[in-house]
């Protein structure tokens, strides 16, 4: 984040000369030269260069992806960036023999044509605010990744499959408005195959747009419901107990679950996701302070209220949740890529039309949250409880997506772009990257469902 060449005073620069820093930053990751040795001249033409290049490519590449060209040779016009855009692999598929041992979440990110798996305008259960494309973003470029492990083969997403195996079941996503941005995106994935949307509902009829709590979407056909239950921390905030110290106005309390648990403890299959609230921000700066037992910890750093919170989490799965009826998964934590700031002062991702390999813009905490995740699965790995629960581990493949964010599409179709210096880094455009997170639950929940049926008693 510190590496940015942007001054205070570029933001509020106008667009053109937005579109030339991040041009300009582009061609410094690229190819990293020393700037301070060489002449004016050399840097003003390489930058012109690299610019006009540059141009040409988005150009050619919005005008063959907006009409929808079948053009044979895409594939080959990523490979300078390092993608391998092979379609054609001799890799054994994941739900195939053999491929059980692979792992999902190494891999890379492949341009395919036949992305998206649906269109925003299809979808009447999304948030205005994620609907990029109708909301007036320019290129559809953020849509048309796959994500392509190294070992093996995914197996394409196919949500008549997906449908008849909740069949009578209920689904649950559990976490902050990221896994808002996954359920919602899972709703339409599966919707896509249901051609009379009016037998999907919510069951307490509840509208869809800026709704806080949870909300139940029931599929009549499938006598299914899929569900998001808002508790940004999975655990417990309410009143300090009566002896807390003045400025303690809320607590977390780290060793017991969110009230709303109780509804989703049976569900047959749940998603957690936590993290965007884990920093000093949201917590301390707002008087929210952390509790353990009866005692509000002034002292206690986020990091460590974190780590408690998800041993906490990983307690009560193995002692509240049947995980003999219930698949349970953890989904890390989704990278932001705010660049030159955060959303409050001016940070930036508009522009950003490609993946990124270098995630040198992902701020550091991502990895200490993904660091303390990956020590609690190895603990509970030693004790034999790590399979309990699937981690779908999308931080690593995720942190190369900027070009993923709402960016400043987010006010609605009505609504036109945000200002510059508003801008959203940390939510996804859909369809988009969620999508990709939901084909890689699809195909670890497949894979659980096949040994499930195989043998009467699943293996834990
Ligand atoms: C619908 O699914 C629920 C479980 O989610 C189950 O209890 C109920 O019996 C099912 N109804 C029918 C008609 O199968
Ligand atoms: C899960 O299944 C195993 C094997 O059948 C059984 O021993 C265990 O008691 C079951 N657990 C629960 C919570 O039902
Ligand atoms: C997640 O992926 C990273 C990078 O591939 C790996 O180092 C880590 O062990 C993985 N964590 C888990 C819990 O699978
Ligand atoms: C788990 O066990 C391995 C070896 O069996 C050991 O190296 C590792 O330190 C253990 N991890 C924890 C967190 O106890
Ligand atoms: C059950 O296992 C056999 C061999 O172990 C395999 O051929 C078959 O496809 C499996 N069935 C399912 C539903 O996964
Ligand atoms: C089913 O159980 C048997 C023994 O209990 C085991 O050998 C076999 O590998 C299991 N099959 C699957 C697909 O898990």
């Amino acid at each position: 984040m510190s590496n940015s060449t942007k001054t205070s005073s570029s933001q509020d620069s106008s667009e053109p000369k937005m579109s030339f820093f991040e041009v300009f930053k582009k061609f410094k990751r690229l190819k990293p030269i020393e700037h301070s040795s060489s002449s004016l001249g050399i840097v003003g033409f390489s930058i012109f260069t690299v610019f006009g290049f540059l141009i040409c490519f988005f150009y050619l590449d919005y005008r063959v992806v907006t009409k929808g060209f079948k053009l044979h040779g895409q594939p080959q016009r990523f490979l300078w960036l390092g993608f391998d855009g092979d379609h054609v692999d001799k890799k054994v598929e994941f739900l195939e023999q053999g491929g059980e041992g692979c792992d999902l979440f190494k891999g890379n990110w492949v341009w395919d044509e036949t992305y998206p798996l649906y269109q925003s305008i299809d979808c009447p259960f999304l948030d205005g605010g994620f609907r990029c494309s109708e909301n007036g973003r320019p290129d559809n470029f953020y849509s048309k990744w796959r994500w392509q492990p190294k070992d093996c083969n995914l197996p394409r997403f196919d949500a008549k499959a997906m449908l008849e195996k909740l069949r009578n079941r209920r689904l649950v996503f559990v976490g902050d408005s990221i896994g808002r941005n996954q359920w919602e995106s899972l709703l339409c994935m599966l919707a896509s195959v249901i051609p009379n949307k009016e037998s999907i509902y919510e069951v307490n009829g509840s509208p869809i747009t800026k709704h806080k709590g949870f909300l139940v979407f029931k599929f009549k056909d499938y006598n299914c419901t899929v569900e998001y239950y808002r508790a940004p921390f999975l655990v417990l905030q309410s009143r300090p107990p009566a002896k807390a110290p003045p400025m303690a106005k809320t607590t977390l309390k780290l060793d017991q679950m969110d009230w709303t648990s109780v509804q989703w403890r049976d569900a047959d299959v749940l998603i957690f996701n936590t993290g965007h609230w884990w920093n000093y921000e949201k917590t301390i700066r707002g008087g929210c302070y952390f509790q353990e037992g009866n005692e509000v910890k002034i002292e206690m750093k986020v990091d460590d209220a974190y780590r408690k919170s998800i041993d906490t989490l990983f307690n009560w799965i193995h002692k509240e949740v049947n995980t003999n009826k219930t698949q349970v998964f953890f989904r890390s934590f989704a990278p932001v890529h705010f660049r030159g700031g955060d959303w409050k002062t001016g940070g930036s991702c508009h522009m950003e039309t490609l993946p990124d390999l270098g995630s040198s813009l992902v701020p550091s905490q991502t990895w200490g949250q993904l660091n303390i995740i990956n020590e609690i699965v190895s603990d509970r790995r030693n004790k034999s409880q790590a399979m309990e629960v699937d981690v779908l581990n999308v931080t690593h493949m995720t942190s190369w997506r900027k070009d993923g964010h709402l960016s400043l599409y987010y006010l609605g179709p009505n609504a036109g772009p945000a200002p510059l210096h508003r801008q959203d880094c940390s939510h996804w455009c859909l369809p988009g990257v969620p999508d990709v997170w939901n084909e890689l639950l699809y195909a670890v929940f497949l894979r659980r469902e096949a040994t499930r049926n195989n043998n009467s008693t699943t293996s834990i």
